[in-house]
């Protein structure tokens, strides 16, 4: 009997909602031929703007691009030092590297999975050169900026890594919108996403606002008159069209997420794989469901539904046999991977993000995802494990 399988995001059932809106969104760019940085990207900057609380959004051509442009912003270059969580998408502390800064890797907390006041300031220890840092909002849960940015000093400027957290909130306040500069994705995978490649920079600050918009033109001011070296970073306008179009289900779909969330939070309690609070996985308490900032004000968006489980490849093996996909979001560390190895890192040096790319496991996650298909999941998890 062939299974019905229950995907990791489920992108046809997405676009077959905004099918007819986004041929009407996409022809009136082709109609135009206005392909670069056009009507719809200077649209699409004033509602990210609006959507992340900050006075400025510029748009470019990738999230791994917004963070190479805020740091080139910051002027991080050669002999500089950047914080950078040691868990995370591998874009995060590539930015520093490829201008010739070296990343200092901070180990994450263990219930939220991001860097915190604590681990940031332990990593920073020693490093005198240490200009920026760049904390993420790992699986759409806002990072404690405000207290990172506390412990570290008022001489490291925060870049935040909002990729996978646009409309999460810490305290009230919107991400995207704490560090100097905040570097967002559209990759096609992201709450918010893209049909190909985009991202976003967000700021406060009027003249580095000014500057990201010139290095992402190749430092032009005007036309062939080139200011200083950038790099092309200009983002499609078919891209925003789609993005304008989506943007209008984007609360509709949080709040789906959301809801899924407490859904399989309750179900894998229910079935006894769970405790509400724990932080490691036990063989009695097999798994553990993602912690959420407790401060008033705070809202996780879900980009992942990442559990932390006992025996975890056995599981995913298990999962994916049955027909349900799951994601591993991230199986090696950023200390420990090979392209950074001349950064010196060891097993070791950050056991919590070395521990939880051993235990976590991101369950399917889409707005669209049914009741029914959720049970089966944690059907499927509980039958792994003999319950
Ligand atoms: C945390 C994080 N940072 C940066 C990026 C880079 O974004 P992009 O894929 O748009 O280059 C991503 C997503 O892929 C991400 O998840």
């Amino acid at each position: 009997m062939t299974k019905v399988i229950i995907p990791l995001q489920d992108f046809r059932a997405q676009y077959e909602s905004l099918r007819d809106e986004v041929a009407m969104a996409l022809a009136s760019v082709l109609e135009r031929q206005d392909f670069v940085l056009g009507r719809e990207v200077k649209e699409l900057e004033e509602e990210m703007a609006r959507v992340c609380g900050t006075r400025h959004a510029v748009a470019c051509g990738s999230g791994s691009d917004a963070l190479l442009l805020a740091l080139m912003a910051l002027d991080i270059g050669p002999g500089d030092e950047v914080l950078a969580p040691a868990f995370t998408f591998f874009a995060t502390a590539a930015a520093p590297a490829r201008l010739g800064a070296r990343p200092v890797f901070a180990d994450i907390d263990p219930a939220s999975f991001n860097v915190s006041p604590g681990s940031a300031e332990k990593a920073a220890a020693g490093h005198a050169r240490l200009r920026a840092a760049i904390p993420v909002d790992l699986f759409g849960q806002v990072a404690d900026l405000e207290g990172i940015q506390a412990a570290l000093g008022p001489g490291v400027a925060l870049v935040e890594d909002a990729a996978q957290a646009i409309l999460a909130t810490r305290g009230g306040r919107l991400a995207g919108s704490f560090g100097r500069v905040g570097a967002l994705s559209f990759y096609p995978t992201k709450n918010l996403g893209a049909m190909g490649e985009a991202g976003m920079l967000t700021t406060g600050d009027d003249e580095l606002a000014g500057r990201l918009r010139r290095l992402r033109v190749h430092g032009e001011k005007q036309r062939y008159y080139h200011e200083e070296i950038g790099i092309n970073s200009r983002l499609d306008t078919l891209q925003a069209a789609v993005l304008l179009v989506k943007l209008r289900k984007l609360e509709q779909w949080t709040t789906a997420r959301e809801c899924a969330a407490e859904r399989y939070d309750r179900l894998l309690v229910q079935a006894g794989l769970a405790e509400p609070s724990a932080t490691y996985p036990t063989p009695e308490r097999p798994a553990v469901v993602p912690a959420r900032t407790p401060a008033a004000g705070s809202r996780h968006v879900y980009h992942q539904y990442t559990i932390r489980a006992h025996e975890r490849d056995g599981l995913r093996t298990a999962l994916d046999a049955g027909g349900i996909r799951t994601g591993l979001y991230y199986p090696v560390p950023l200390h420990l991977q090979r392209s950074f190895a001349q950064f010196g890192g060891r097993p070791g040096d950050c056991p919590e993000a070395e521990r939880a790319a051993a235990e976590v496991l991101s369950l399917p996650m889409f707005a669209e995802i049914t009741p029914e298909q959720q049970q089966r999941v944690v059907e499927s998890i509980a039958g792994f494990y003999g319950r």
